[in-house]
């Protein structure tokens, strides 16, 4: 039997850092304000010009370092994006392209927040079943382009960034123990991006409309992810035969240090188990756990043999999670 497991991990980032004084200059906020509701000092944002797939296939790159295989030993390219670089082609296909990966198939996967957990979920069921051998599971996001920078009750959480895994055959004591994925499309309306889809194709009423733009009802959507969180992790815990003392390391979406702090405290874990980003990146979307579990792994903070859970919930709405163990 062929176990699934993490081979390497990735990440990048844009230069450029955003700060919370600099978006006193541009809304009706505060440093004050956007540190005690968020825990968000800074995020990062890209240059004008630039695309998702130019910083996920960065990650790619960095990934495929990291697990020590080459581009043609790739079987399959899985891109969770909301913002990709085109409707299409696909941004796993223009991946594909830019790592010169000849063996690889591609496409994207549309699960907002949670689509790394997706991601990763399809890519260890496709090695698991012999499919393919190494697949790269690339979570990339430049929500920056979907932001309303005069909208403050949005644009002060949100950041650009990627994070790649390869997922390929581990030896049967490690690898991906369990999976909890599921979605409630019944709350879509509180969280989505409203025109550019088929419904309402873009038009000069749409653009003024602003409705290009993601909208978000924060309170819903805090209150949603909490509840998600908990009982995500709680599903994962109790498929993969686990107790909460035997997670090591924690990495949550990070959307919000109150809505992890909330996880963090039902699960009784440390602070020091619980990978936090948010201060520095804000919320990357998609991005936010990949790019979470490799500055722990970088960090040494999440070690071989670790058990590692990763939770997250999104628009959709969708939620996550999955225990494995690196
Ligand atoms: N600066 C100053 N004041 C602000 C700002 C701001 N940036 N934004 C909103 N306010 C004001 C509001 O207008 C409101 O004023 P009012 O009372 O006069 O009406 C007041 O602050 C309180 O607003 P609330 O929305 O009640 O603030 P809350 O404590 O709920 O925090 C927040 C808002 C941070 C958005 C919170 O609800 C949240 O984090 N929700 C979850 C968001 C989330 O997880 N999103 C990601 C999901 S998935 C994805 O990543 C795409």
């Amino acid at each position: 039997k062929i176990r699934a497991g993490i081979l390497g991990t990735g990440s990048a980032l844009p230069s450029r850092v955003l700060t919370n004084a600099d978006f006193e200059k541009m809304v009706e906020t505060s440093d004050e304000w956007i540190v005690t509701r968020t825990g968000i000092r800074e995020r990062r944002i890209a240059e004008a010009g630039e695309a998702t797939s130019d910083y996920a296939t960065v990650a790619c790159q960095r990934a495929m370092e990291s697990a020590g295989i080459t581009a043609d030993q790739v079987d399959h390219i899985i891109c969770a994006t909301v913002t990709p670089d085109t409707m299409f082609p696909s941004t796993a296909s223009i991946i594909q392209d830019k790592l010169g990966a000849k063996n690889a198939g591609a496409f994207d996967l549309s699960a907002a927040c949670s689509g790394f957990l997706y991601g990763v979920s399809v890519a260890s069921a496709l090695v698991e079943g012999g499919r393919c051998r190494n697949v790269l599971v690339v979570a990339g996001d430049l929500l920056s382009r979907i932001t309303d920078y005069t909208d403050r009750s949005t644009c002060v959480l949100f950041g650009d960034g990627a994070g790649a895994v390869v997922v390929g055959s581990v030896p049967e004591d490690r690898g991906f123990l369990a999976f909890d994925l599921g979605s409630d499309g019944s709350g879509g309306r509180f969280l989505h991006q409203p025109a550019g889809g088929s419904r309402i194709p873009a038009s000069h009423e749409s653009v003024e409309a602003r409705q290009h733009f993601l909208k978000m009802e924060g309170q819903e959507t805090f209150k949603f992810a909490v509840r998600a969180m908990g009982a995500s992790t709680e599903k994962v815990l109790d498929k993969a035969g686990l107790t909460r003392e035997d997670i090591d390391v924690l990495v949550p979406h990070q959307a919000n240090i109150r809505i992890i702090d909330a996880a963090a405290k039902r699960f009784g874990v440390p602070e020091d188990k619980v990978v936090v980003t948010i201060h520095k990146y804000g919320n990357t979307s998609a991005s936010s756990i990949p790019i979470a579990l490799d500055e722990a792994v970088r960090e040494g903070r999440a070690k071989e043999g670790d058990v590692v859970v990763m939770v997250g919930f999104g628009g959709g709405l969708t939620w996550g999670a999955t225990a494995v163990r690196l």
